[in-house]
C-alpha cells in the first residue's frame, strides 16, 4: 500500500499539516511521502493521493491547481482526499446567506468526481507581521470591505493558530477508511 501527499504552502502551515497527516498514515502501515505540488511526481502507483493547500481569498494555491490539471486523468484513477487550511473552516452568515466552509471547494468536487473520497477544511495559521507586503495589502483591503472595527482588525493581525494535530490525524483516519485501506 502506498500514499502520496501533495502540498501547496506559501508560509509552511500546509506542509506542517501534511507531515502530521503522513505520520498518521504511516501508523496504518502505509508507505507515504509528502511532496511540494510545484515539483511533485505523477500520482502513478499511489492507492491514495491526498491533496492539500492553504486557502487564499477562497481559492487554493495555483501550485495545487497546476498539479491537478497536469495529472487529472491519472488522479481520477486513484482514491483522492482534499484538505484546505483556513482561518475560518465553517460557513458564516452574511446578509441572508451562508458563505465559506467546505462549499468553497465545490469546483474541486466537480473536477475530481467520484475519485474524491474525502474532503475537509482544517485549521490554519497566520502571522500578519510575517506576510509579504502584497498579502498584507490584500488582507487590509478585505478587512476594510468587512468594515471591521480597529479592535477587530488588531485581533485578526495578531499571530493566530488553529492548527491542532488531532484534527489532522482524524482527517487521515477518515481518508484511509473511505479509501477502503482501513476498516
Ligand atoms: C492573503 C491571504 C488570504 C487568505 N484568505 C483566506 C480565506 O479566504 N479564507 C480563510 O479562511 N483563510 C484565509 N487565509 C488564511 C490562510 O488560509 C492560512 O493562513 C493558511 O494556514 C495558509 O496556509 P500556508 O501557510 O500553507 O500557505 C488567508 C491568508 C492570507 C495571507
Amino acid at each position: 500500500m502506498n500514499a502520496m501527499i501533495i502540498a501547496a504552502s506559501r508560509y509552511g502551515s500546509t506542509t506542517q499539516g501534511a507531515e502530521w497527516i503522513a505520520e498518521r498514515i504511516a501508523l496504518a502501515d502505509v508507505d507515504v511521502a509528502v511532496h511540494q505540488a510545484a515539483d511533485a511526481p505523477p500520482p502513478d502507483q499511489a492507492q491514495l493521493v491526498l491533496l492539500g493547500s492553504g486557502l487564499y481569498a477562497h481559492k487554493l494555491l495555483d501550485e495545487l491547481d497546476g498539479y491537478i490539471d497536469r495529472h487529472l486523468d491519472a488522479l481520477r484513477q486513484c482514491k483522492l482526499a482534499l484538505f484546505a487550511l483556513a482561518m475560518r473552516t465553517s460557513p458564516v452568515f452574511v446578509r441572508g446567506q451562508a458563505h465559506g466552509g467546505l462549499a468553497q471547494l465545490k469546483p474541486y468536487f466537480d473536477k475530481l468526481g467520484d475519485a474524491l473520497v474525502h474532503a475537509d477544511m482544517l485549521g490554519g495559521q497566520m502571522a500578519f507581521s510575517r506576510l509579504t507586503a502584497e498579502d498584507q495589502a490584500g488582507l487590509e483591503r478585505f478587512y476594510a470591505m468587512l468594515k471591521l472595527t480597529a479592535a477587530e482588525v488588531e485581533q485578526r493581525k495578531a499571530a493566530r493558530t488553529l492548527m491542532n494535530k488531532a484534527d489532522y490525524w482524524a482527517f487521515a483516519e477518515e481518508a484511509l477508511r473511505k479509501a477502503g485501506i482501513t476498516s
